[in-house]
């Protein structure tokens, strides 16, 4: 899986694709669900503090900065916030 996700990084343009939805429906919807309704983001916490979660995990959840490239994710979190 990750290699597949790796190729889809490739554009034309050289600039990564925003690969928030690949990421979130390998990685994050099992727990989170297809809605982030499973375990929801909380009011309280800025989309600062959720990028800072993804990085370095919380409670069962591991860290995920390892595999990310810089602003993913902050992606990420915009695309939980759309959803
Ligand atoms: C093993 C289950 C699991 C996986 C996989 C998982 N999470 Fe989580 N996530 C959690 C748990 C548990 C919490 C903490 C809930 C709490 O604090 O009560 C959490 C919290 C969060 C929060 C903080 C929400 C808030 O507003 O405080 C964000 C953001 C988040 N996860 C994003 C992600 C993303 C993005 C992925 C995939 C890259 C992911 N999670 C994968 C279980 C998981």
């Amino acid at each position: 899986m990750i290699f597949l996700l790796a190729l889809t990084t490739t554009l034309s343009d050289g600039k990564p694709a925003d690969r928030s939805e690949a990421i979130y429906s390998s990685y994050c919807v099992n727990c989170h669900g297809e809605s982030v309704e499973k375990i929801p983001l909380k009011p309280e916490t800025t989309s600062e503090q959720r990028a800072e979660i993804v990085k370095n995990g919380i409670s069962t959840m591991p860290p995920y900065g390892w595999m990310l490239f810089d602003g993913e994710a902050e992606k990420l979190i915009k695309f939980m916030e759309q959803k």
